[in-house]
């Protein structure tokens, strides 16, 4: 599949859309710092599919830190679309079975095995994500 250009210039911080790439759902989330604090504060004893946070988490070469989030919109048991939480470190729950996910798309808890998986993709610039 040919690679998605995003406009990400109207995202806020705290925000989380869904993009399509590859006929498969995205999400590209842009976290606060509070939020990223929360993500970091959690260890390997809280997930079964431990990654740093800064494995997860990517911006524009431009940017003073890194905010965003740009992960699988599939839920690693069975595919359902997990719902955006906000409540910091969970960032994603599953209507299906009940999965938690953290902020940057790391299990927490339920019946998926991993983490929701990274697509490539680069920023081209402040305004603009290229995934694929
Ligand atoms: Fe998400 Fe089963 S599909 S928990």
């Amino acid at each position: 599949g040919q690679p998605v250009e995003i406009d990400v210039s109207g995202i806020e911080e705290g925000q989380a859309i869904i993009v399509t790439w590859r006929g498969r759902p995205f999400f590209v989330r842009r976290l606060t710092e509070t939020e990223i604090a929360a993500a970091s504060s959690l260890t390997e004893g809280d997930m079964k599919d431990f990654q740093p946070v800064d494995e997860r988490i990517g911006g524009p070469a431009e940017a003073a830190s890194e905010q965003w989030v740009v992960c699988s919109a599939n839920c690693t048991h069975l595919g359902c679309i997990p719902t955006t939480v906000d409540d910091a470190p969970e960032g994603w729950s599953c209507p299906c079975h009940g999965s938690v996910f953290d902020m940057t798309g790391r299990i927490l808890r339920g019946p998926a095995p991993i983490n929701l998986p990274l697509p490539p993709y680069v920023f081209a610039s402040e305004s603009t994500l290229i995934v694929g």
